[in-house]
């Protein structure tokens, strides 16, 4: 297919097309996600958790993003792929913000994406103005854990949901591509739909964007330490990659593997004499 680009994703709001979005963090499963025609990919620092096994997303650094970035590139040439700015990349100023965003673009990201709403208007318009494209993250942010005492549903009280429609608002006139919204009531997502003037994309955010996304390793039922609401499985890979190392053990131990077609021959005349 052609390359997904963000007119490619603007095309497909226009006509009323959903956009499909996925986690991705390594080659192999890039290499599916693109076959299957995925929109858009996120290297998301959701890898932290989903990948590496650390209980929150704030130990990521960017060099290990950067690496499973264009693991992920190397396996989705034509997919719009994202890499998620992690966790004190870009809150401590605009400058160092400039630079880790640079050198996902050096990578062949599309585009970024950081966590947050006015607080971080200043860095999306600065990585705009360096031509680096921003998708917006509003919402459960999982990077702001310890302000938001876990990880829960956002925008539940009228305050909280008129606080996002203006965080979106912001967002978007400091010049961010795209937003994904997550784990906020379908209401409010429809209003930042119908408002924004850029594709609005839900995780737990209801029917109602131009597009939705899920973590690849929930949707496929491989990651096991909790499965928010907002995900429907589509499959049981734990399930059926434990029962294929359990076979593999008792194969192993009962001695029926390996069998002859696993074997390497010696032609038979070489076997003879080395026999002798
Ligand atoms: O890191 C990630 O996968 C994300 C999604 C949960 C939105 O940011
Ligand atoms: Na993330």
């Amino acid at each position: 297919r052609h390359k997904v680009t963000i007119q490619t994703l603007r095309d497909k709001v226009e006509k009323g097309q959903k956009i499909t979005m996925i986690t991705g963090y390594d080659y192999p499963m890039a290499l599916l996600e693109e076959r299957a025609g995925i929109d858009i990919i996120l290297v998301g620092d959701s890898l932290g958790m989903t990948v590496l096994g650390y209980d929150s997303t704030l130990p990521v650094e960017m060099d290990i993003m950067l690496e499973h970035a264009k693991a992920v590139r190397r396996g989705a040439p034509t997919a719009y792929v994202i890499g998620d700015m992690p966790y004190m990349s870009y809150q401590v100023s605009v400058e160092e913000a400039v630079r880790n965003a640079g050198l996902y673009m050096k990578a062949g990201m599309d585009a970024v994406k950081l966590e947050g709403g006015r607080n971080v208007a200043d860095v999306i318009a600065a990585l705009t103005k360096a031509t680096i494209p921003v998708m917006g993250h509003l919402g459960l942010t999982p990077q702001s854990i310890a302000m938001l005492g876990g990880f829960k549903a956002q925008g539940r009280d009228i305050g909280a949901a008129e606080a996002l429609i203006a965080d979106a608002k912001a967002l978007e006139e400091a010049g961010a591509v795209s937003i994904l919204l997550e784990a906020v009531p379908p209401e409010v997502a429809k209003i930042i739909t119908e408002r924004a003037n850029i594709p609005i994309i839900s995780i737990g955010a209801g029917p109602n964007c131009h597009g939705q996304l899920l973590i690849v390793h929930d949707m496929l039922g491989f990651f096991d330490a909790f499965t928010p609401k907002f995900v429907k499985k589509y499959a049981d890979l734990n399930k059926i990659i434990l029962d294929a190392l359990g076979q593999y053990v008792q194969d192993v131990e009962s001695g029926t593997f390996p069998a002859e077609e696993h074997f390497y021959k010696m032609p038979k005349e070489s076997l003879a004499s080395f026999q002798e």
